[in-house]
C-alpha cells in the first residue's frame, strides 16, 4: 500500500516523537507509527498497528528504537523497502559527511567534513561527529556526546550521553561506554567502558577472556 509523502515510523516511543518532529521539520506532511505495543501511543500520530504491518506498507520508513540490535533487526526486516535519513534543519552536517540511510541527526548536532556514518545511526542531540570520523551501521552516540576528529568506531556500540572519544582512537563494535567517560585509547574488546579514562567493567556477553 503506497501512501506518498506518509512516513511510516516504527518505534512508538519518545525517540519515535523526536524522529516525527524531525521529519515534519523536513516536509513529511504525514507521519504513522508502528508498535508491537497494544497500548503503544505516539501523541498526535496514528499507531497503526504492530510492526508486521509493515510488510503490506511500502513506506518509506524510519527505524526509531534506541537498541542497536532491535533497531538492526528491524532494518533487515525491511530489505528492499525505502528507509529516510532524518536531519534536523538545525544540525551542522557538513557537505562532505556522508549520513547512512536509516540515521538520524538530531537538533544543534554536528557532523563534521569527510565523517561517514553508515546505517541506521543516531547522532542524538547536541553530540558531534568531528572531521574524518567512520562510524559503523547502528552505532548511537547520545545525547552531547563527542567524538572528536578520526576516530573509528566499530557496528552498534553506544556511546553515552555526554561522553568524549579523544581524536585517532579506534573503538570496536559492540561496545557501550557510559555516560560522562573519556576514551583516551583504542578499545579493541566488546563490553562496557565507563569512567575518566574509561576502562573496562563489563566484558559484552559471549566474550570468554581479556
Ligand atoms: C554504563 C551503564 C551502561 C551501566 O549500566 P548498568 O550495567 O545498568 O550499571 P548499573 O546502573 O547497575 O551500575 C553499576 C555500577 O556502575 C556505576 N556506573 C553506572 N554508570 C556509570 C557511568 N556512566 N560512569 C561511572 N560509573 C557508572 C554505578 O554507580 C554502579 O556503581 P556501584 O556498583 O559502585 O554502585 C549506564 O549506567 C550508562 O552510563 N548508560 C548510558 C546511558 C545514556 O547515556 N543514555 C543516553 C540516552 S540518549
Amino acid at each position: 500500500m503506497i501512501d506518498s509523502g506518509r512516513l511510516i515510523i516504527i518505534g512508538a516511543s519518545g525517540h519515535g516523537r523526536v524522529a516525527a518532529d524531525i521529519a515534519e521539520l523536513m516536509g513529511f506532511q504525514k507521519i504513522a507509527f508502528l508498535d508491537d505495543r497494544a497500548d503503544a501511543c505516539a501523541g498526535p500520530y496514528p499507531v497503526l498497528g504492530p510492526v508486521s504491518m509493515s510488510r503490506e506498507l511500502d513506506g518509506p520508513f524510519f527505524v526509531a528504537v534506541g537498541s542497536s540490535a532491535a533497531r538492526r533487526r528491524i532494518t533487515e526486516m525491511l530489505s528492499g523497502k525505502a528507509l529516510v535519513t532524518l536531519i534536523h534543519p538545525q544540525a551542522a552536517v557538513a557537505r562532505t559527511a556522508e549520513v547512512g540511510p536509516g540515521s538520524i541527526v538530531m537538533a544543534c548536532a554536528a557532523v563534521n567534513p569527510g565523517a561517514k556514518l553508515g546505517m541506521g545511526c543516531i547522532v542524538n542531540t547536541c553530540a558531534s561527529v568531528d572531521h574524518d570520523c567512520v562510524i559503523g551501521d547502528f552505532v548511537h552516540v547520545a545525547v552531547g556526546a563527542h567524538i572528536c576528529g578520526t576516530v573509528t568506531i566499530g557496528p552498534d556500540t553506544w556511546v553515552g550521553a555526554g561522553a568524549t572519544v579523544i581524536n585517532n582512537v579506534d573503538i570496536c563494535g559492540g561496545c557501550t561506554i557510559g555516560a560522562g567517560a573519556a576514551v583516551v585509547r583504542g578499545i579493541t574488546l566488546p563490553g562496557t567502558y565507563t569512567g575518566v579514562p574509561a576502562r573496562l567493567v563489563k566484558k559484552a556477553e559471549g566474550v570468554l577472556s581479556v
